[in-house]
C-alpha cells in the first residue's frame, strides 16, 4: 500500500426527513445564501422545505438560482458579487454536483481579495491555495459526483472545463435524503450510476499495491451499483434502492477508496474536453471513453482488469484475456442497459473532430495521463478513435 494522508471533515446527515436537522446545522444570527440550479428545487418543493427550516431561527436569507449544469464561471461571478455586497457568512448549496461545485468556487473567489478582477486565473491553478473560504453545507438532490463529501469542483469557462481543489472546500455538512432524488429524470439517475461506477474504477483499475481494504471496498461499491442500478432507475420511489445508490455515490469519491492506491483519472480528463466542446453530459462522455481505454490499455492494466473481471463480474472461466474481454463487454452492456451509449459517434462526434479534442487536451497540459503518467497524446488519440 502507498503512504497516504486522509482528511475528510464533512458531517453526513443521511436519511428520510433529515432536512429537519437544517436549523441546527446552519449558523444562526447570520447572513445565509442559498444557491441552486435551474429551478428543479422550486418545482419539486425542496426549496420550500429548506426555507421552512431556516426560518425557524434568526437569519437573513438570500437566494442565488440559475447555476447551470457544468457551472459557468460568469454565472458564479454574479454570486460572488452578491456574497461580497451582502456580507454572506454561510452558503447552503441545494442541488447536484454543478450547484455544489459552483458553491465551492463562489466561496473561494469571494475571499480572494488579491484576485479581484482576475478570478479567472484561479481556475487554472488545480490545487488553489486558500487561507479562508465562505463555509458551506449542502442538501443533495442528485447522487453522482461525490462533491457533497470532497473538496473538488469542476468549472466551465468558454471551451474549457477545469478541475480545482482546495484544502478548505469540504462542505461542513451534507444532508443526503434519498427521497429528494425521487424526482430526477431517468437520464440523470443513469448518469449518476455511471459517474459513480467510473469514479470507482479510476481509483481501482490501475495496478496492484496490495491495498486489500481499498480493493474490496471498491468492488463492493461496483457490485452494489450493478445490483441496484437498473432497479432504482425503473423504481424511482423505492427508498432502499435509492438509498444504496446515494451512499455509493458519496463513498465513491470522498477519498476513502483512493487513499493509498494509484489513481488514473484519464477517462475524466478526456471526458471534460468532450463536455466542453460537444456539450455531452459528464457521465455520458465517460461511458464512451472507459471501455475504449480498457481495450487500448489492456496490457498496462492487465492484473487489475483480471481482478475486476473475477471479483466484480464473477468471471472464472477461460483465459485471463478472455475474462478481461468479457468484463469490458459486460460493463458496456451495463451502461447500455441504463440507456447510456458507449459510442461517441452516437453524439455526432466524428473522426475529423479528434484533432480538436487532442489540441484541447494539449492546451490544458493533459499530455501524460493515467496512473503511471505514460498515456501520451498518441495513445489518447487511439482511445478516442476506438470510442467512436
Ligand atoms: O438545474 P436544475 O433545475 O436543478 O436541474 C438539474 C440539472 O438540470 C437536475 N436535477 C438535479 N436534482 C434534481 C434534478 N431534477 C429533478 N429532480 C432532482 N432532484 O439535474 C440536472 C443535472 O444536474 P448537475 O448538478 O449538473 O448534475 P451532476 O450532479 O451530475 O453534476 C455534474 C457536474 O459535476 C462535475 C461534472 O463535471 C459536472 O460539471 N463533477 C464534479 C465532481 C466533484 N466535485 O468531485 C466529480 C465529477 O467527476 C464531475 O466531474
Ligand atoms: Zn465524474
Amino acid at each position: 500500500m502507498l503512504n497516504f494522508n486522509f482528511y475528510n471533515p464533512t458531517q453526513i446527515v443521511f436519511g428520510k426527513g433529515e432536512m429537519k436537522q437544517l436549523d441546527k446545522l446552519v449558523p444562526k444570527d447570520s447572513n445565509i445564501l442559498i444557491t441552486y440550479g435551474g429551478g428543479s428545487v422550486k418545482k419539486f418543493g425542496t426549496l420550500d422545505k429548506v426555507m421552512d427550516e431556516l426560518k425557524k431561527s434568526n437569519r437573513k436569507i438570500f437566494e442565488f438560482g440559475g447555476i447551470e449544469p457544468n457551472p459557468k464561471f460568469e454565472t458564479l461571478m454574479k454570486a460572488v458579487k452578491l456574497v461580497r455586497e451582502e456580507k454572506i457568512d454561510f452558503i447552503l448549496a441545494v442541488g447536484g454536483g454543478s450547484v455544489m461545485d459552483g458553491t465551492k468556487f463562489i466561496g473561494i473567489a469571494s475571499c480572494k481579495d488579491e484576485y479581484i478582477g482576475r478570478e479567472e486565473e484561479l481556475l487554472t491553478q488545480g490545487m488553489i491555495s486558500v487561507e479562508k473560504t465562505i463555509p458551506f453545507g449542502t442538501v443533495v438532490t442528485l447522487p453522482a459526483t461525490g462533491s457533497e463529501m470532497n473538496n473538488g469542483g469542476v468549472i466551465s469557462n468558454k471551451e474549457n472545463k477545469l478541475a480545482f481543489f482546495s484544502k478548505k472546500s469540504f462542505p461542513i455538512f451534507s444532508i443526503l435524503d434519498p427521497e429528494l432524488t425521487f424526482t430526477l429524470p431517468k437520464t440523470q439517475v443513469a448518469n449518476g450510476i455511471v459517474d459513480t461506477f467510473i469514479h470507482v474504477v479510476e481509483q481501482y483499475v490501475t495496478y496492484s499495491v496490495d491495498a486489500k481494504f481499498q480493493d474490496r471496498t471498491a468492488e463492493g461499491i461496483l457490485q452494489t451499483l450493478i445490483e441496484v442500478g437498473k432497479e432504482t432507475l425503473e423504481n424511482p420511489t423505492n427508498y432502499d434502492l435509492r438509498a444504496n445508490l446515494v451512499w455509493c455515490a458519496t463513498m465513491g469519491l470522498n477519498g476513502l477508496i483512493g487513499a493509498g492506491v494509484p489513481q488514473d483519472w484519464s477517462v475524466h480528463m478526456i471526458g471534460h474536453e468532450l463536455t466542453a466542446i460537444f456539450k455531452i453530459d459528464h457521465a455520458k462522455t465517460l461511458a464512451t471513453i472507459l471501455p475504449a481505454t480498457w481495450k487500448v490499455r489492456k496490457v498496462e492494466k492487465f492484473e487489475k482488469l483480471v481482478q475486476f473481471a473475477e471479483r466484480v463480474w464473477n468471471l472464472r472461466e477461460g483465459t485471463d484475456e478472455e475474462k478481461i474481454n468479457l468484463a469490458i463487454k459486460k460493463t458496456e452492456d451495463f451502461f447500455n442497459s441504463l440507456g447510456i451509449t458507449t459510442k461517441l459517434s452516437d453524439y455526432g462526434v466524428k473522426e475529423s473532430d479528434i484533432d480538436k479534442i487532442i489540441n484541447s487536451l494539449k492546451s490544458h497540459g493533459m499530455v501524460k495521463l493515467s496512473e503511471r503518467k505514460d498515456q501520451t497524446l498518441e495513445i489518447t488519440r487511439k482511445i478516442i478513435e476506438k470510442a467512436l
